[in-house]
């Protein structure tokens, strides 16, 4: 079987991505056993290094530490699996090398067919380069299978978008294409088909007769950090909510898929994604902020790093009201919202129910079902309950299925990208975005990041580093559906 052996290889090895997420996503599998059996793992970077630079570079993030016998020698027998390759990604004799490799690699196990991972952990500028050289000199053709994962940014409106998928459609199929969302790897966004489908009670509440409002809140405690310039043409909304939170969005939306299929599920998302209101109000419907230095003057502003552009508008917060237009969701708002350098780091999904009749209580919150990311994965639900004792008052208390509570610590809790290699390596496409999918999200978003680009955009409002955002957020939030609801 093909998918007992693989030759995967990773351009831009010498880069952050390969460092930090790839190089520690393969280790991992490898360590839990879920590399196929035979195995060769080829980085492939226009630096100069030796073998020994290039594998101390590569295992800088391993989770091991000194004493971890175990850990340490899984290290070393993965090493040996890794070899490198330092070529111009622009002319063939890396690619020739590569093939070789790959065919000796072969040979060597008598693979019948020959399974090919291509992973680019590269700036976009170079996928198209990297993609043409690859289909012309490593393509295994009818020798088996080729798989091609790209990163983030596929493009930077829907112009370029397309121009991107224009180039790369006929050169590698749909069905080999793997585009990574790496949100769509997490544990609980795979939990939200379970969660909705899975459970008749949620289900049967799950559409606008019960639905008060949606929001789904990503925070990050930290700036830019040394990233400035390049998050400068990019801003919060390219960077995290037309792709990640939009991703979350559309599982929690979506209809039901009709099966397990990956083309199943993704034919829904794609479904609902053309209900969504394109019509993004400025005034209306976003809120736009941008950090600047923390109160204790200790970290900096964003327009600090010397990287980005004097006076830049680029936006580090945004929130942005949303609706669907279809039977099940018409008239619930949605919030996106996105913070960087925020008072902590979270990432969750609340959605608030609505409020029961007035008259026999005066005093109950609405329910609220609160689905947390990251971190500490954990799914509660806010309930109304009698007060204990003689008391006939209410109070808001939780069913509260936190991970670290309820599942045992020696459940492994894949990192999102080792999810995803492996389901790249099984063939399944489930969990990357499909080229329509890809299409209806910048159309989606286009239009309103042409207007807050505009020459005479808005300006973002203010708030410090380390703070809760625009002082205008709560405002924003009621306006959009949202009500804090009391705990005790
Ligand atoms: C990336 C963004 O896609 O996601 C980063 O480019 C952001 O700016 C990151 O920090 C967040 O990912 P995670 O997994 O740390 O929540």
């Amino acid at each position: 079987e093909f998918k007992n052996q693989a030759s995967i290889v990773v351009f831009g090895a010498s880069g952050d991505l390969a460092k930090k997420k790839t190089y520690p996503a393969l280790f991992g599998l490898f360590c839990h056993g879920e590399l196929p059996a035979t195995v060769k793992i080829i980085g492939f970077a226009r630096s100069k290094m030796t073998e020994e630079e290039y594998k101390k570079r590569i295992s800088e993030h391993f989770k091991i530490s000194e004493n971890d016998t175990q850990g340490q020698e899984f290290k070393t027998k993965f090493l040996e699996l890794c070899s490198y390759i330092s070529a111009p990604y622009d002319s063939d004799e890396g690619y020739v090398e590569l093939e070789k490799q790959i065919d000796d690699f072969d040979a060597h196990h008598s693979h019948d067919k020959t399974q090919r991972l291509f992973y680019l952990a590269l700036p976009p500028s170079a996928f198209i380069t990297v993609a043409k050289q690859l289909k012309k000199n490593v393509h295994p053709r009818e020798k088996g299978h080729a798989k091609l994962i790209v990163e983030k940014p596929f493009g930077h409106d829907l112009k370029s978008a397309r121009e991107l998928q224009a180039s790369l459609a006929p050169l590698w199929s749909e069905d080999e294409l793997y585009r990574i969302d790496h949100y769509l790897g997490k544990e609980m966004v795979k939990n939200l088909l379970v969660m909705r489908f899975g459970n008749e009670i949620l289900g049967a509440a799950w559409n606008k007769n019960h639905i008060r409002s949606i929001q789904i809140t990503f925070k990050e405690p930290f700036g830019t950090e040394g990233r400035g310039g390049y998050f400068d043409d990019i801003g919060m909304i390219r960077d995290v909510i037309q792709n990640h939170l939009l991703q979350v969005l559309t599982l929690l939306t979506m209809e039901r898929p009709v099966s397990n299929d990956p083309e199943a599920v993704r034919d829904e998302k794609v479904k609902v994604l053309k209900a969504f209101d394109t019509d993004i109000s400025l005034d209306d419907d976003v809120l736009l902020g941008q950090y600047t230095r923390s109160a204790d003057g200790t970290k900096p502003a964003y327009l600090d790093d010397e990287t980005v552009k004097a006076g830049s508008k680029c936006v580090t917060y945004a929130a942005i009201g949303m609706q669907i237009h279809n039977e099940r969701w018409e008239g619930v708002p949605i919030v996106l919202r996105a913070g960087k350098a925020l008072d902590e780091g979270k990432v969750e999904i609340r959605i608030q129910f609505k409020q029961v009749a007035k008259g026999l209580f005066t005093d109950v919150n609405r329910n609220e079902l609160v689905m947390r990311i990251q971190p500490n994965e954990a799914v509660y639900m806010k309930l109304n309950n009698k007060t204990p004792g003689l008391s006939l008052a209410t109070t808001t208390s939780e069913l509260d299925l936190t991970y670290a509570n309820r599942y045992s610590k020696d459940f492994w809790i894949p990192e999102a990208y080792e999810s995803l290699i492996r389901d790249c390596l099984l063939g399944n496409h489930a969990n990357f975005v499909r080229d329509d999918e890809l299409e209806i999200s910048w159309k989606l978003f286009t239009p309103l990041l042409e207007k807050i680009e505009a020459a005479d955009g808005p300006t973002p409002f203010l708030y410090p580093y380390g703070s809760r955002g625009p002082l205008e957020g709560p405002e924003f939030m009621k306006k959009h559906g949202y009500v804090k609801s009391e705990s005790n």
